[in-house]
């Protein structure tokens, strides 16, 4: 059954050098839907349909203080109006109208890249996008694999691919930016400005079934008004309700274009990173208090899911198996709600009450997620068990911070998922470590509260007696590097004192 919906705005972005402006586009219609059946642009290609394989990867670009920041994106997760206003390139834009091929292009070929080439397409856009990134700035081999971890090839392999990738840089530049799309793109969004202004903005806005609000009191005035409304961030979660369970939405919310919500904070205490800040970004600002935290970042799907999707999405969404939230749970994240009502603020774990059920009200949005500085002699470690390395949800996550002063745990917090109905906290193992010797025998002990804490069910990712019995191995593991951690410091520390 097809549902009734209220009239969208005009969609408009500049691609290959041409403004496009698409009337009457549905709200739930995918980017990829509009590049292959409406624009009947096929060199996109679509393979999964849930972002999983890459074949369908665009490259979109939008102006941030003047500059044009790219990314790529899998297009068949994306919804189309979330384009609006933005720059979009395929595989289509890519070669210059000579036919000169784009340096990814070319390196492909050169390297023997590609060989049924179905996935070429995407692996070209992820590549141009690095490309573009990097600038000067050399690429190695670690970077082009970053870059093309959420596209899958299944018969060249990915030496020669991965070469490319390295060797492009090595042909003459061709870049995407130019000072003539930015100047498209400024006038765009002039124009775009320009009919908001126009018209009553809460009563127009409102009769839009794409409702992209610019700041966080028209967001909260719009849920209020529309509480049917679906709300979506980057959508890499609600593109597979639509694509995979074929649900439609008369109406979409989207809270990326909220300004508020696009920022992270830095403050003596905490950072707050607002709820659509995307997953890149996000792990990007804590791997810069915590380090350690960069393998486990990289392991968040792949980068064009990162790149689309955010933190606020992840942790609103609530999947026991959600990666960030054991994360944010053993660092002591708070999160705050807001409303037309005002703000509440409440520990992450207290956001959940049952499977992907929050205690979030209808008319209330998640604003900002506050993230504690580092303490001192503070020691954290997260563990992501999955059956592959790169883009893969984890059967298992373990996410610990604890402060040893003096050989004695004085803090404990411990995150988990994938064990319960929820992200949840370890609370019985804190209890069990808080002012204990941090000795072997006081860990064995801690393992078994901790595998007694949770009963995990058995699923296609892993078996429950499996997740019990890893979710006390990673414990170990943490004893052991943490024991190695306070050795090598205790080492610098002897060796600064001697010198
Ligand atoms: C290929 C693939 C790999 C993935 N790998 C991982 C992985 O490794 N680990 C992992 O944890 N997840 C993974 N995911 C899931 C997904 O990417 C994350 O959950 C992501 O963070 C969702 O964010 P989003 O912005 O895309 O949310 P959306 O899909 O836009 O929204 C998700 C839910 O959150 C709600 N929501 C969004 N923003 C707000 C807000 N501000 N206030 C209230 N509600 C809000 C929406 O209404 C919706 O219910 C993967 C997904 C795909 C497709
Ligand atoms: S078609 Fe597979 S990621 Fe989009
Ligand atoms: S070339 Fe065939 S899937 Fe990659």
């Amino acid at each position: 059954m097809t549902l009734p919906k209220a009239q969208t705005k005009p969609l408009r972005f500049v691609k290959g050098g041409a403004l496009h402006t698409l009337h009457d586009v549905p709200p739930d219609r995918t980017l990829l839907d509009v590049l292959r059946e409406d624009l009947h642009r096929t060199g996109t290609k679509e393979g999964c349909g849930e972002g999983d394989c890459g074949a369908c990867t665009v490259v979109v670009g939008h102006l941030q203080g003047g500059k044009l920041q790219t990314r790529a994106v899998n297009s068949c997760i994306k919804l189309a109006h979330s384009l609006d206003g933005m720059a979009l390139w395929t595989v289509e834009d890519l070669a210059a109208p000579g036919g000169r091929m784009h340096p990814a292009q070319e390196a492909l070929v050169q390297c023997h890249g590609s060989q049924c080439g179905f996935c070429t397409p995407g692996f070209v856009m992820s590549m141009a996008a690095l490309c573009e990134q990097a600038g000067a700035k050399p690429l190695t081999r670690e970077s082009a694999q970053q870059a093309l971890s959420g596209n899958l090839c299944r018969c060249t392999g990915y030496r020669p691919i991965l070469d490319a990738a390295c060797q492009m840089q090595l042909l003459p530049p061709m870049p995407l930016d130019s000072p003539a799309l930015r100047r498209q793109l400024k006038a765009l969004a002039q124009s775009v400005a320009a009919d908001k202004a126009a018209v009553a903005a809460p009563a127009q806005s409102t009769d839009s079934a794409y409702l992209a609000p610019s700041t966080l009191p028209e967001l909260l005035a719009l849920r209020q008004a529309h509480p049917d409304a679906q709300l979506v961030a980057g959508c890499t979660d609600v593109g597979l309700w639509v694509t995979k369970q074929h649900r439609q939405f008369a109406r979409v919310l989207d809270t990326t274009r909220v300004d508020e919500l696009r920022q992270v904070d830095r403050y003596p205490h905490h950072i707050a990173i607002g709820a659509a800040v995307s997953l890149q970004d996000a792990f990007a600002a804590l791997v810069k208090d915590r380090p350690q935290l960069q393998s486990f970042a990289d392991r968040f799907a792949g980068l064009p899911v990162r790149n689309a999707g955010t933190l606020g999405g992840n942790v609103a969404n609530g999947s026991p198996i959600g990666d960030s939230m054991p994360l944010l749970i053993a660092l002591g994240s708070n999160i705050v709600l807001a409303s037309t009502r005002g703000y509440r603020e409440m520990p992450l774990e207290s956001l959940y009450t049952a499977y992907r059920q929050t205690c979030m009200a209808a008319d209330e949005v998640l604003a900002y997620i506050k993230v504690p500085r580092p303490q001192r002699a503070e020691l954290s470690r997260v563990y992501k068990i999955s059956k592959r390395t790169e883009d893969d949800i984890s059967a298992v996550c373990l996410a610990l911070q604890l402060q040893i002063h003096k050989g004695k745990v004085t803090h404990a917090s411990i995150g988990a998922g994938g064990v319960a109905a929820t992200p949840a906290r370890a609370r019985a193992t804190e209890a069990a470590l808080r002012g204990q010797p941090w000795t072997e025998a006081m860990v064995r002990a801690a393992m078994d509260t901790l595998r007694a804490e949770f009963s995990p069910i058995s699923d296609m990712r892993a078996s429950g007696d499996y997740r019990r019995q890893v979710l006390g191995n990673l414990l170990w593991r943490f004893w052991l590097e943490s024991h190695g951690q306070i050795a090598t410091d205790i080492h610098r520390l002897d060796l600064e004192l001697q010198a």
